[in-house]
Order: structure tokens, then C-alpha cells, then sequence
């Protein structure tokens, strides 16, 4: 199967962050943009194409949806009047199955729910897909190196979509509202905002490098910082009586369940 064009409706943020991480893979493997959005850029000198609606459905065989899920009603006239057999869907919306799309799309063979996350800024996305079970190999080989250009892909269940979404989507958030936290405290002790940000960007760099290069379970690499009776013990114990793991499992679960609600309205 020959890809030979790449198309986007909607070029938000999402969408000019994948951009600027696929570039080099798209110019690599000579593969053409094509870009609608609803409103197009006053300077358009260093993005390619920007097209209508009409061409990039023609004309691409790989076509992302990149809108929000609230604005898909808007373009699905234009979505229904295609015929999808010899395409391939990529949809990024957070809550709309691909069995939505089945339902709606003539045609429709090949396609990919994708879920990156923040990360894909820097290249470190962690991306969860799913996709038809009819989709043709060489579409998932082509979408697994794409976005393997952002980060780390994985491919799970749709039915896991909701979970990975609170996970890998909301999950950052929720790490960053802990630093938070502990820069309010470090603060709340007497260093500076500026040293505090420091210290947990140092601490969090250090744990991404522990996390990535010692293979060790998690509980061993707690287990050695700990001394008996002595102050990480203390917290650990804390963290306990508090029921800390409980609350931060209910945290995922209700965004879990808030990604599930959202889901309903498609
Ligand atoms: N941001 C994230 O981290 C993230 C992560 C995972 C998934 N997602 C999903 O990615 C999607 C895009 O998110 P985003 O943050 O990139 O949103 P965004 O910045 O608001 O981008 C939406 C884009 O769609 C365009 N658009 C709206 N209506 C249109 C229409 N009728 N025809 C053509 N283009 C239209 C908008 O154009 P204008 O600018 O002219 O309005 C804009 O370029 C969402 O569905 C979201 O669920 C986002």
C-alpha cells in the first residue's frame, strides 16, 4: 500500500506540535501535507499546503482529524461525502470511538484512535492507539513509525481507551499538580521559588533516569532509600496511614470515569 499524502483537518495545538516532530519522517519517506483548518495563518511561508476541506479529503490517503471532539459535528458533512474504502482515518479526538466513526464514515476499513500526550512537545510522548481490526498492516507500520518519532507508542484495546486516557493523557497533569505541591512546601519552609523549581526539576529528572535505566521493580528502588527508622520510612508510613495510594488511584479512576461520561455524548 502507498502512502504518498498526509492530511490534517484542524491544525491546533495538537496538530502543529505532530507536525513539527513528523517533518523529518514525512520529508524522509517523500510524503506530501496537506492542511485544513478553519482558519489559515496570515504567513504560511515555512507550513506546506494549506487546502480545502474537499482536497485534503480527496487527495490524501492518510487523513488525521485533529479538531475538537465538539467541532466534529462541523465537519462530518464533509466527512460522510467521501468514500473511505482506499483510505486511512486517524482520529485524535479524546472520547469518540472508533465504532462511531464505523458507523458514520462510508466505507470505512482502515482506522486509528491515537492519544498522545503533552509530551510530543519534546518528543516524549507517551502514545496509546487502537485501531479497526481491518486495518492494513502497512497503515499501522506507517502510523506506529510516525508517531514513534514523538516518544514511545503502544497499542492497546479500545476498551482500555478511557483508562489510558486518564493515564497518559490527564496523568502528567497530575504529577505536575504533586510538584506543585511540593514547591508550595519547599516555599512554605523558606527557600526561594526559584530554588524550589530547581530542586524538583532536579528530583524529577533524577527518578525519569532511575525509572528508565535501572531495571529493578519500583519497591526495590523505594526499598533502597529507605533506612530502618529513619526519615523516607517516616513519610512511607505517612503515605500509609493517610491511605495515599488509595486517593491517588481514585484521582485516575475519576478521570477514567469522566473520559467514559464524555465518550457517551458521541
Ligand atoms: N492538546 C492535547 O494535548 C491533546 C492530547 C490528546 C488528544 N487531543 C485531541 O486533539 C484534538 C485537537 O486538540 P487541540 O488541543 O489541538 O485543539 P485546538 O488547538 O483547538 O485545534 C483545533 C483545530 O481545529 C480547527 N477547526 C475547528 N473547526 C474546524 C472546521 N470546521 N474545519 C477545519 N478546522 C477546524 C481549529 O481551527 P481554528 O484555530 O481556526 O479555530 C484548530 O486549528 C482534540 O480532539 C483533542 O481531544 C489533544
Amino acid at each position: 500500500m502507498s502512502i504518498q499524502t498526509l492530511g490534517f483537518i484542524g491544525f491546533g495545538n495538537l496538530a502543529k506540535t505532530l507536525h513539527h516532530g513528523f517533518k523529518d519522517t514525512l520529508f524522509k519517506h517523500n510524503i506530501r501535507l496537506l492542511i485544513n483548518s478553519r482558519s489559515t495563518p496570515e504567513d504560511t511561508s515555512d507550513l506546506p499546503d494549506y487546502v480545502s476541506k474537499n482536497t485534503v479529503l480527496a487527495d490524501s490517503d492518510v487523513i488525521v482529524i485533529a479538531v475538537k471532539p465538539q467541532q466534529l459535528s462541523s465537519i462530518m458533512p464533509e466527512l460522510t461525502a467521501i468514500n473511505w474504502t482506499n483510505k486511512c482515518l486517524v482520529s485524535l479526538l479524546a472520547g469518540v470511538s472508533l465504532t462511531t466513526f464505523k458507523q458514520t464514515l462510508p466505507g470505512l476499513t482502515h482506522a486509528f484512535r491515537v492519544m498522545p500526550n503533552t509530551a510530543a512537545q519534546f518528543k516524549q510522548s507517551m502514545t496509546t492507539y487502537s485501531c479497526l481490526e481491518t486495518t492494513h498492516s502497512d497503515y499501522e507500520m506507517f502510523i506506529t513509525s510516525l508517531f514513534s518519532s514523538l516518544g514511545s507508542i503502544v497499542k492497546i484495546d479500545e476498551s482500555s481507551m478511557d483508562f489510558s486516557t486518564a493515564l497518559c493523557g490527564s496523568g502528567p497533569a497530575f504529577l505536575f499538580q504533586l510538584f506543585q505541591d511540593m514547591i508550595e512546601l519547599a516555599e512554605a519552609e523558606g527557600f526561594s521559588t526559584q530554588q524550589a523549581r530547581l530542586m524538583i526539576n532536579q528530583i524529577v529528572t533524577g527518578v525519569a533516569d532511575s525509572l528508565n535505566n535501572r531495571s529493578e521493580s519500583i519497591p526495590t528502588l523505594i526499598k533502597e532509600i529507605c533506612s530502618p527508622k529513619g526519615t523516607t520510612e517516616a513519610g512511607l508510613d505517612s503515605y500509609q496511614t493517610n491511605k495515599l495510594s488509595d486517593i491517588w488511584k481514585t484521582v485516575f479512576q475519576t478521570a477514567k470515569n469522566r473520559s467514559e461520561e464524555l465518550s457517551k455524548n458521541f
